[in-house]
Protein backbone atom coordinates (compact mmCIF):
# COMPACT_ATOMS: atom_id res chain seq x y z
CA UNK A 1 0.00 0.00 0.00
CA UNK A 2 1.57 3.18 -1.15
CA UNK A 3 1.70 6.97 1.58
CA UNK A 4 -1.50 8.11 -0.47
CA UNK A 5 -3.57 5.01 0.29
CA UNK A 6 -2.07 4.83 4.04
CA UNK A 7 -3.69 8.50 4.23
CA UNK A 8 -6.78 7.66 3.49
CA UNK A 9 -6.79 4.47 5.33
CA UNK A 10 -5.26 5.20 9.00
CA UNK A 11 -5.61 9.38 9.29
CA UNK A 12 -8.90 10.99 10.29
CA UNK A 13 -10.39 12.61 7.13
CA UNK A 14 -13.04 14.97 6.77
CA UNK A 15 -12.83 16.09 3.21
CA UNK A 16 -14.98 14.50 0.81
CA UNK A 17 -12.23 15.20 -1.82
CA UNK A 18 -8.78 16.04 -0.82
CA UNK A 19 -5.94 17.28 -2.96
CA UNK A 20 -3.93 14.42 -1.85
CA UNK A 21 -0.94 15.85 -3.04
CA UNK A 22 2.08 14.26 -1.76
CA UNK A 23 4.48 17.34 -1.48
CA UNK A 24 7.97 16.44 -0.41
CA UNK A 25 9.35 20.03 0.39
CA UNK A 26 8.34 23.30 0.51
CA UNK A 27 10.12 26.71 0.20
CA UNK A 28 9.63 29.98 -0.91
CA UNK A 29 5.95 30.17 -2.96
CA UNK A 30 6.36 26.86 -3.80
CA UNK A 31 5.67 23.33 -3.10
CA UNK A 32 7.27 19.87 -4.10
CA UNK A 33 5.64 16.76 -4.68
CA UNK A 34 7.26 13.25 -4.56
CA UNK A 35 7.27 13.03 -8.01
CA UNK A 36 9.35 16.48 -8.45
CA UNK A 37 6.26 18.60 -9.63
CA UNK A 38 6.08 22.23 -8.49
CA UNK A 39 3.49 23.96 -7.35
CA UNK A 40 2.98 27.70 -6.74
CA UNK A 41 1.26 28.08 -3.41
CA UNK A 42 -1.65 30.70 -3.80
CA UNK A 43 -3.53 30.47 -0.45
CA UNK A 44 -0.57 30.34 2.38
CA UNK A 45 -1.61 27.36 3.45
CA UNK A 46 -4.43 28.92 3.97
CA UNK A 47 -2.95 32.49 5.83
CA UNK A 48 -0.53 30.99 7.27
CA UNK A 49 2.57 30.77 5.47
CA UNK A 50 2.60 34.78 5.17
CA UNK A 51 6.65 34.79 4.69
CA UNK A 52 6.38 32.26 2.80
CA UNK A 53 7.71 28.63 3.58
CA UNK A 54 10.52 27.63 5.51
CA UNK A 55 12.06 31.65 5.87
CA UNK A 56 15.54 30.72 6.54
CA UNK A 57 14.89 33.61 9.71
CA UNK A 58 12.67 31.04 10.63
CA UNK A 59 14.12 27.39 10.51
CA UNK A 60 17.18 29.04 11.87
CA UNK A 61 15.14 30.33 15.14
CA UNK A 62 13.53 26.99 15.64
CA UNK A 63 16.87 25.33 15.36
CA UNK A 64 18.06 27.51 17.80
CA UNK A 65 15.42 26.68 20.22
CA UNK A 66 14.90 22.93 19.61
CA UNK A 67 18.72 22.82 20.69
CA UNK A 68 17.98 24.70 24.26
CA UNK A 69 14.61 23.10 25.17
CA UNK A 70 11.18 21.93 23.80
CA UNK A 71 7.98 21.68 26.24
CA UNK A 72 8.91 22.24 29.77
CA UNK A 73 5.98 23.14 31.90
CA UNK A 74 2.01 23.38 31.17
CA UNK A 75 1.55 27.35 30.24
CA UNK A 76 1.67 30.33 32.43
CA UNK A 77 4.35 28.54 35.06
CA UNK A 78 7.93 29.05 33.81
CA UNK A 79 9.89 32.06 32.37
CA UNK A 80 10.37 31.07 29.25
CA UNK A 81 12.26 33.54 26.95
CA UNK A 82 10.68 32.44 23.75
CA UNK A 83 6.98 33.55 24.77
CA UNK A 84 8.57 36.74 26.69
CA UNK A 85 9.84 37.97 23.64
CA UNK A 86 7.40 37.39 21.21
CA UNK A 87 4.71 38.95 24.04
CA UNK A 88 6.72 41.82 23.58
CA UNK A 89 7.30 42.56 20.12
CA UNK A 90 3.56 42.00 19.73
CA UNK A 91 2.17 44.30 22.26
CA UNK A 92 4.93 46.82 20.82
CA UNK A 93 3.19 46.41 17.69
CA UNK A 94 -0.10 47.27 19.10
CA UNK A 95 -2.17 49.98 20.49
CA UNK A 96 -1.92 50.26 24.46
CA UNK A 97 -4.65 48.47 25.34
CA UNK A 98 -3.70 45.54 23.56
CA UNK A 99 -0.93 45.18 26.64
CA UNK A 100 -1.01 41.32 27.64
CA UNK A 101 -0.93 37.83 25.47
CA UNK A 102 -2.16 34.88 26.42
CA UNK A 103 -0.38 32.10 24.02
CA UNK A 104 -2.54 29.05 22.89
CA UNK A 105 -2.27 26.49 20.15
CA UNK A 106 -4.92 27.51 17.46
CA UNK A 107 -7.46 30.07 16.09
CA UNK A 108 -9.74 28.05 17.83
CA UNK A 109 -8.62 27.52 21.01
CA UNK A 110 -7.83 31.31 21.11
CA UNK A 111 -11.99 32.28 20.44
CA UNK A 112 -12.63 29.77 23.33
CA UNK A 113 -10.27 31.97 25.29
CA UNK A 114 -11.42 35.04 24.71
CA UNK A 115 -14.96 34.22 25.09
CA UNK A 116 -14.39 32.59 28.36
CA UNK A 117 -12.42 35.80 28.98
CA UNK A 118 -15.23 38.33 28.44
CA UNK A 119 -18.10 36.66 30.51
CA UNK A 120 -15.35 36.29 33.05
CA UNK A 121 -14.56 39.97 32.65
CA UNK A 122 -18.37 41.36 32.30
CA UNK A 123 -20.06 38.99 34.21
CA UNK A 124 -22.50 38.06 31.18
CA UNK A 125 -23.14 35.38 28.96
CA UNK A 126 -24.52 36.72 25.58
CA UNK A 127 -22.42 36.34 23.33
CA UNK A 128 -23.32 37.87 19.70
CA UNK A 129 -21.46 36.92 16.27
CA UNK A 130 -22.66 37.59 12.76
CA UNK A 131 -23.89 35.10 9.66
CA UNK A 132 -21.21 33.88 7.39
CA UNK A 133 -18.43 33.99 9.94
CA UNK A 134 -16.07 31.24 10.54
CA UNK A 135 -14.39 31.06 14.11
CA UNK A 136 -13.15 27.54 14.54
CA UNK A 137 -13.92 23.91 14.97
CA UNK A 138 -14.34 23.51 19.11
CA UNK A 139 -17.52 23.81 20.19
CA UNK A 140 -17.51 27.32 21.48
CA UNK A 141 -16.56 28.61 18.33
CA UNK A 142 -18.43 26.29 16.11
CA UNK A 143 -21.73 27.80 18.23
CA UNK A 144 -20.89 31.49 16.98
CA UNK A 145 -19.76 30.36 13.87
CA UNK A 146 -22.60 31.70 11.25
CA UNK A 147 -24.25 28.85 8.92
CA UNK A 148 -26.61 26.85 10.43
CA UNK A 149 -25.41 23.44 7.92
CA UNK A 150 -22.22 23.33 9.38
CA UNK A 151 -23.11 23.43 12.84
CA UNK A 152 -26.80 22.00 12.99
CA UNK A 153 -25.73 18.40 13.45
CA UNK A 154 -23.25 18.90 16.02
CA UNK A 155 -26.34 20.56 18.67
CA UNK A 156 -26.44 20.96 21.55
CA UNK A 157 -24.63 24.15 21.31
CA UNK A 158 -24.22 27.10 23.73
CA UNK A 159 -26.86 28.42 24.27
CA UNK A 160 -27.37 32.78 24.03
CA UNK A 161 -25.84 33.08 20.98
CA UNK A 162 -27.37 36.08 18.97
CA UNK A 163 -26.49 36.62 15.31
CA UNK A 164 -26.30 40.10 13.00
CA UNK A 165 -26.17 40.41 9.35
CA UNK A 166 -22.81 41.76 8.67
CA UNK A 167 -22.35 45.11 7.83
CA UNK A 168 -25.47 46.14 8.66
CA UNK A 169 -25.82 49.06 11.58
CA UNK A 170 -29.76 48.98 11.98
CA UNK A 171 -28.98 45.58 13.57
CA UNK A 172 -26.63 46.88 15.93
CA UNK A 173 -29.21 47.58 18.48
CA UNK A 174 -29.85 44.09 19.53
CA UNK A 175 -26.68 44.16 20.94
CA UNK A 176 -27.47 45.23 25.01
CA UNK A 177 -26.21 45.15 28.27
CA UNK A 178 -27.14 41.25 28.27
CA UNK A 179 -24.27 41.00 25.67
CA UNK A 180 -20.83 40.05 27.45
CA UNK A 181 -18.99 40.52 23.84
CA UNK A 182 -19.26 40.59 19.90
CA UNK A 183 -16.93 38.50 18.18
CA UNK A 184 -16.20 39.45 14.98
CA UNK A 185 -13.65 39.41 12.20
CA UNK A 186 -12.99 42.66 11.00
CA UNK A 187 -12.68 41.41 7.32
CA UNK A 188 -14.72 38.54 6.87
CA UNK A 189 -12.63 35.63 5.26
CA UNK A 190 -14.76 32.61 4.65
CA UNK A 191 -17.38 34.91 3.26
CA UNK A 192 -15.52 35.53 0.48
CA UNK A 193 -13.72 38.66 1.51
CA UNK A 194 -16.42 41.00 2.58
CA UNK A 195 -14.84 44.37 3.71
CA UNK A 196 -17.39 46.75 6.27
CA UNK A 197 -17.54 49.95 6.04
CA UNK A 198 -15.22 52.57 8.38
CA UNK A 199 -18.79 54.03 9.38
CA UNK A 200 -19.91 50.70 10.43
CA UNK A 201 -16.99 49.50 12.49
CA UNK A 202 -17.02 52.72 14.15
CA UNK A 203 -20.84 52.15 14.86
CA UNK A 204 -20.32 48.74 16.27
CA UNK A 205 -17.47 49.88 18.60
CA UNK A 206 -19.62 52.79 19.83
CA UNK A 207 -22.74 50.57 20.40
CA UNK A 208 -20.04 47.82 22.56
CA UNK A 209 -19.11 51.00 24.32
CA UNK A 210 -22.70 51.88 25.19
CA UNK A 211 -23.61 49.11 26.64
CA UNK A 212 -20.36 48.15 27.99
CA UNK A 213 -19.79 44.82 26.61
CA UNK A 214 -16.29 43.82 24.72
CA UNK A 215 -15.43 43.58 20.95
CA UNK A 216 -13.30 40.76 20.25
CA UNK A 217 -12.00 40.93 16.88
CA UNK A 218 -10.76 37.82 15.33
CA UNK A 219 -8.00 38.57 13.07
CA UNK A 220 -6.72 35.22 12.84
CA UNK A 221 -6.63 35.48 8.61
CA UNK A 222 -6.53 38.67 8.43
CA UNK A 223 -3.48 39.62 11.21
CA UNK A 224 0.15 39.97 10.09
CA UNK A 225 0.01 41.97 6.81
CA UNK A 226 -2.03 40.00 4.76
CA UNK A 227 -4.79 43.11 4.42
CA UNK A 228 -2.19 45.91 3.71
CA UNK A 229 -1.65 46.67 7.48
CA UNK A 230 -0.04 45.10 9.68
CA UNK A 231 -3.49 44.38 11.44
CA UNK A 232 -7.32 44.21 9.89
CA UNK A 233 -8.63 46.90 12.60
CA UNK A 234 -5.95 49.80 11.30
CA UNK A 235 -7.77 50.36 7.74
CA UNK A 236 -11.05 52.09 10.15
CA UNK A 237 -9.55 53.45 13.15
CA UNK A 238 -11.11 50.83 15.50
CA UNK A 239 -9.52 49.29 18.51
CA UNK A 240 -10.91 45.73 20.01
CA UNK A 241 -11.00 44.86 23.56
CA UNK A 242 -9.89 41.51 22.91
CA UNK A 243 -7.35 40.41 19.35
CA UNK A 244 -7.54 37.20 18.33
CA UNK A 245 -5.03 35.69 16.04
CA UNK A 246 -3.53 32.46 15.28
CA UNK A 247 -2.34 31.38 11.56
CA UNK A 248 0.66 32.64 10.76
CA UNK A 249 1.35 33.84 14.20
CA UNK A 250 3.52 31.06 13.87
CA UNK A 251 5.62 31.71 11.31
CA UNK A 252 4.31 27.63 10.60
CA UNK A 253 4.35 26.51 13.66
CA UNK A 254 1.08 26.08 15.89
CA UNK A 255 0.43 29.00 17.72
CA UNK A 256 -2.40 31.24 18.62
CA UNK A 257 -3.25 33.83 21.36
CA UNK A 258 -6.05 36.04 22.42
CA UNK A 259 -4.37 39.98 23.70
CA UNK A 260 -6.32 42.14 26.11
CA UNK A 261 -5.43 44.78 28.80
CA UNK A 262 -3.66 43.45 31.52
CA UNK A 263 -6.82 44.68 33.82
CA UNK A 264 -9.27 42.31 31.94
CA UNK A 265 -6.53 39.51 31.54
CA UNK A 266 -5.89 39.41 35.24
CA UNK A 267 -9.56 37.91 35.52
CA UNK A 268 -8.78 34.32 34.39
CA UNK A 269 -6.42 34.21 37.92
CA UNK A 270 -9.02 34.60 40.34
CA UNK A 271 -12.42 32.80 41.16
CA UNK A 272 -11.38 30.10 39.95
CA UNK A 273 -7.76 30.61 39.64
CA UNK A 274 -6.36 28.71 36.40
CA UNK A 275 -9.51 30.03 33.85
CA UNK A 276 -7.81 29.59 31.29
CA UNK A 277 -5.34 25.68 31.28
CA UNK A 278 -3.36 24.82 28.17
CA UNK A 279 -0.20 22.49 28.08
CA UNK A 280 1.53 23.33 24.34
CA UNK A 281 -0.01 26.49 24.66
CA UNK A 282 2.80 29.25 23.15
CA UNK A 283 5.00 26.64 22.91
CA UNK A 284 8.75 27.83 23.30
CA UNK A 285 9.74 26.63 19.55
CA UNK A 286 6.15 28.49 17.98
CA UNK A 287 6.78 31.25 19.98
CA UNK A 288 10.67 31.59 18.39
CA UNK A 289 9.04 30.94 15.07
CA UNK A 290 6.59 33.22 15.20
CA UNK A 291 8.86 35.96 16.69
CA UNK A 292 11.11 35.08 13.60
CA UNK A 293 8.41 35.82 10.99
CA UNK A 294 6.94 38.95 12.70
CA UNK A 295 10.51 40.50 12.52
CA UNK A 296 10.98 39.22 9.43
CA UNK A 297 7.31 40.89 8.21
CA UNK A 298 8.69 44.44 9.82
CA UNK A 299 12.43 44.32 8.81
CA UNK A 300 11.78 43.77 5.74
CA UNK A 301 9.01 45.83 5.51
CA UNK A 302 6.66 43.24 3.56
CA UNK A 303 3.30 45.26 4.24
CA UNK A 304 4.29 47.97 2.17
CA UNK A 305 3.83 46.57 -0.76
CA UNK A 306 0.24 44.31 -0.56
CA UNK A 307 -1.68 46.90 -1.33
CA UNK A 308 0.00 47.20 -4.81
CA UNK A 309 0.86 43.55 -5.22
CA UNK A 310 -2.75 42.87 -4.77
CA UNK A 311 -4.10 45.71 -7.03
CA UNK A 312 -1.94 44.13 -9.60
CA UNK A 313 -3.65 40.34 -9.28
CA UNK A 314 -6.74 42.46 -10.01
CA UNK A 315 -6.11 44.74 -12.87
CA UNK A 316 -4.50 41.70 -14.49
CA UNK A 317 -7.55 39.71 -13.94
CA UNK A 318 -10.61 41.10 -13.92
CA UNK A 319 -12.53 41.70 -17.24
CA UNK A 320 -11.94 38.06 -17.87
CA UNK A 321 -15.27 36.58 -19.65
CA UNK A 322 -15.05 33.44 -17.22
CA UNK A 323 -14.25 35.59 -13.75
CA UNK A 324 -18.12 37.55 -12.93
CA UNK A 325 -16.26 39.81 -10.13
CA UNK A 326 -12.91 40.16 -8.34
CA UNK A 327 -12.78 41.87 -5.06
CA UNK A 328 -10.26 42.11 -2.14
CA UNK A 329 -7.74 44.25 0.55
CA UNK A 330 -4.49 43.34 0.13
CA UNK A 331 -3.47 39.80 -0.37
CA UNK A 332 -6.55 38.74 0.20
CA UNK A 333 -9.25 38.24 -2.79
CA UNK A 334 -11.63 36.43 -3.98
CA UNK A 335 -12.20 35.75 -7.42
CA UNK A 336 -15.85 34.55 -8.24
CA UNK A 337 -16.52 32.18 -11.49
CA UNK A 338 -19.92 31.64 -13.01
CA UNK A 339 -21.16 28.31 -10.38
CA UNK A 340 -19.83 26.05 -8.59
CA UNK A 341 -19.81 23.02 -10.33
CA UNK A 342 -17.87 25.09 -12.68
CA UNK A 343 -15.05 26.60 -10.24
CA UNK A 344 -14.44 22.64 -8.62
CA UNK A 345 -13.59 21.68 -12.26
CA UNK A 346 -11.68 25.26 -12.58
CA UNK A 347 -9.68 23.80 -9.26
CA UNK A 348 -9.06 20.25 -10.39
CA UNK A 349 -7.00 21.79 -13.67
CA UNK A 350 -5.38 24.72 -11.45
CA UNK A 351 -3.46 21.12 -9.76
CA UNK A 352 -3.03 20.13 -12.80
CA UNK A 353 -1.66 23.33 -14.19
CA UNK A 354 1.21 23.81 -11.13
CA UNK A 355 -1.75 26.43 -8.31
CA UNK A 356 -2.59 25.28 -5.14
CA UNK A 357 -5.04 27.46 -3.47
CA UNK A 358 -8.43 27.11 -1.74
CA UNK A 359 -12.63 27.91 -1.89
CA UNK A 360 -14.33 29.64 0.68
CA UNK A 361 -16.62 28.18 3.13
CA UNK A 362 -19.62 30.61 2.58
CA UNK A 363 -18.76 31.72 -0.97
CA UNK A 364 -18.72 28.65 -2.83
CA UNK A 365 -18.90 29.36 -6.42
CA UNK A 366 -15.17 31.67 -5.49
CA UNK A 367 -11.80 30.62 -5.07
CA UNK A 368 -9.38 32.59 -2.94
CA UNK A 369 -6.14 34.75 -4.05
CA UNK A 370 -3.72 34.73 -0.79
CA UNK A 371 -0.04 34.36 -1.72
CA UNK A 372 2.56 34.49 0.83
CA UNK A 373 3.48 38.45 1.22
CA UNK A 374 7.05 37.94 -0.48
CA UNK A 375 5.77 37.25 -3.64
CA UNK A 376 7.33 39.10 -6.64
CA UNK A 377 6.11 41.01 -9.92
CA UNK A 378 7.33 38.29 -11.92
CA UNK A 379 5.91 35.45 -9.66
CA UNK A 380 2.67 37.52 -9.83
CA UNK A 381 2.36 37.81 -13.23
CA UNK A 382 3.16 33.79 -13.90
CA UNK A 383 0.28 33.43 -11.89
CA UNK A 384 -2.19 35.21 -13.57
CA UNK A 385 -0.63 33.57 -16.73
CA UNK A 386 -1.48 30.42 -15.13
CA UNK A 387 -5.31 31.48 -13.90
CA UNK A 388 -6.59 33.10 -17.22
CA UNK A 389 -5.23 29.47 -19.48
CA UNK A 390 -7.19 27.10 -16.82
CA UNK A 391 -10.28 29.39 -17.22
CA UNK A 392 -9.74 29.16 -20.97
CA UNK A 393 -8.85 25.24 -20.76
CA UNK A 394 -12.03 24.72 -18.90
CA UNK A 395 -15.69 25.06 -20.49
C1 LIG B 1 -11.18 33.73 11.00
C2 LIG B 1 -10.81 32.43 11.62
N1 LIG B 1 -10.92 32.28 12.96
C3 LIG B 1 -10.57 31.16 13.58
C4 LIG B 1 -10.10 30.07 12.86
C5 LIG B 1 -9.74 28.80 13.57
O1 LIG B 1 -8.37 28.62 13.59
P1 LIG B 1 -7.75 27.16 13.82
O2 LIG B 1 -8.03 26.37 12.60
O3 LIG B 1 -6.29 27.43 14.06
O4 LIG B 1 -8.40 26.58 15.02
C6 LIG B 1 -9.96 30.17 11.47
C7 LIG B 1 -9.45 29.04 10.68
O5 LIG B 1 -9.58 28.98 9.48
C8 LIG B 1 -10.34 31.38 10.84
O6 LIG B 1 -10.24 31.53 9.52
Amino acid sequence: MNERELFLRHVGQTSRKPLLLHIDRAENIYLYDKEGRRFIDLCSGVSVSNIGHRHPAVTKAVNNQVERYMHLMVYGEFVESPQVQYARLLVENLPSGLNTVYFVNSGSEAIEGAMKLAKRYTGRYEIVSFWNAYHGSTHGALSIMGDLDFTRAFRPLLPHIRRLDFGVEEQLGQITRRTAAVVVEPIQAEAGVLVPGKEYMQALRKRCDQVGCLLIFDEVQTGFGRTGTLWAFEHFGVVPDILVIAKAAGGGMPLGAFISDKKIMDTLTYRPALGHITTFGGHPVSCAAGKAALEVILNEKLIDSVQDKGRKFIDLLAGHPKIKDIHGIGLLISVQLESEHYLSRFMDKLVDNGLVTDVFLFARDSFRIGPPLIITDEQIEEIVNIIRRTLDEVD
